[in-house]
């Protein structure tokens, strides 16, 4: 071995530094280079879009009437995955843990990322910490229904029975702090009942009982409520919102009703994961927005009686705000029936 001379040492040491911080350079560069190409593929496989409640609910429908579009503007298919339990946070829990890529994203709810905070003492993820909003879909109106035998013409004859029948009512609803037991928890707390609950995964399922009559009423989103009350399959009281619904026109708010407090818009909203690049929630938040203005997907959503958020309301920031917000309102609702998670 040729002994290395302290010359070779003060002109080979730069040299070699030189190389390693080009390697350096080189790896850096291409690592930033790989995930600018990254982010401006996306997407290159499937995307899967968790929808945390049962088939044919109303987020279960909401996310079927965007798919297409969402598609067709991202060239990727949208596989929906109902991932059901718990009011929703199973499926929100389930999607926190996935990565932040913009391959799994959530059909969220007023319930899953707002008042399952008040519910869920352990819930395993903060809705406004842990997710990524990419922006608003849907406003809906709250209408509260019971079986079409119920003996009740209209709200004030239901709450005179609700109360002469104390503890005989029994309130279905999609699981504890969805939003259909969270709009009854308020109703129920306005009225002054405590019903007896029968929870299910989603509203479908809570639905069906009612209509095969092994629950009394529930209240939720015009979504599902619009075609049983066209097909008359179901008694429909009042809508929880300072205006009728032009999907349900003889139907008189809880305002008109006799029950002013009565007043709830549900919401839902896709997120993504925490930590989702940028560029990735610009691109899906665009993709939602060729949705909403798409005529078909619109129509159909208007139909069920849907309100259409405008511009400025479907951005991330403003969905950022309005879970804020929720979260805060939701806060002190009232308790019944256990959370489990
Ligand atoms: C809810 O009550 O949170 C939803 O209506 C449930 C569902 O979409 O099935």
């Amino acid at each position: 071995m040729s002994p290395v001379s302290a010359t070779d040492r003060q002109t080979r040491t730069p040299a070699r530094m030189t190389r390693s911080v080009m390697i350096a350079a080189l790896v850096l560069f291409c690592g930033h280079a790989g995930t600018g190409f990254a982010q401006s593929d996306y997407p290159t496989r499937p995307i899967t879009m968790i929808v945390p409640f049962a088939a044919g609910g109303p987020t279960d429908v909401i996310a079927r009437l965007l798919e297409g579009s969402l598609s067709r503007s991202l060239s990727q298919q949208i596989v929906i995955e109902n991932v059901v339990g718990a009011g929703g946070t199973t499926a929100a829990t389930r999607a926190m843990r996935a990565a932040p890529d913009g391959y799994t994203i959530m059909l969220g709810n007023m319930g899953t990322h707002a008042a399952a905070v008040a519910l869920y003492p352990k819930l395993a993820y903060f809705p406004s910490t842990d997710f990524a909003p990419i922006g608003l879909v849907v406003r809906t109106s709250i209408l509260m229904v019971a079986r079409k035998d119920f003996p009740a013409r209209d709200l004030t004859a239901f709450i005179a029975y609700a109360n002469e029948h104390a503890g005989e009512l029994k309130m279905a609803h999609a699981g504890i702090g969805s939003v259909s037991y969270v709009a009854c928890a308020l109703f129920n707390a306005i009225i002054g009942v405590s019903p007896k609950l029968a929870g299910f995964q989603g509203t479908e399922p809570a639905m069906s009982a009612l209509l095969a009559g092994k629950a009394d009423y529930m209240c939720d989103q015009t979504v599902a409520i619009v075609p049983r009350a066209k097909a008359l399959s179901i008694h429909v009281y009042a809508v929880a919102s300072p205006t009728r619904n032009r999907s349900l026109p003889d139907i008189p708010t809880a305002q008109e009703a006799g029950l002013p407090q009565f007043e709830v818009t549900a919401w839902n909203a896709l997120f993504a994961l925490k930590g989702t690049p940028r560029p990735i929630i610009d691109k899906l938040n665009a993709a939602l927005g060729t949705a909403l203005a798409d005529p078909a997907v619109r129509k159909a959503l208007l139909d069920v009686g849907s309100e259409i958020p405008d511009h400025p309301d479907r951005s991330p920031e403003a969905l950022a705000r309005l879970v804020r917000h929720e979260i805060a309102r939701w806060m002190h609702i009232p308790r019944f029936g256990e959370a489990k998670n």
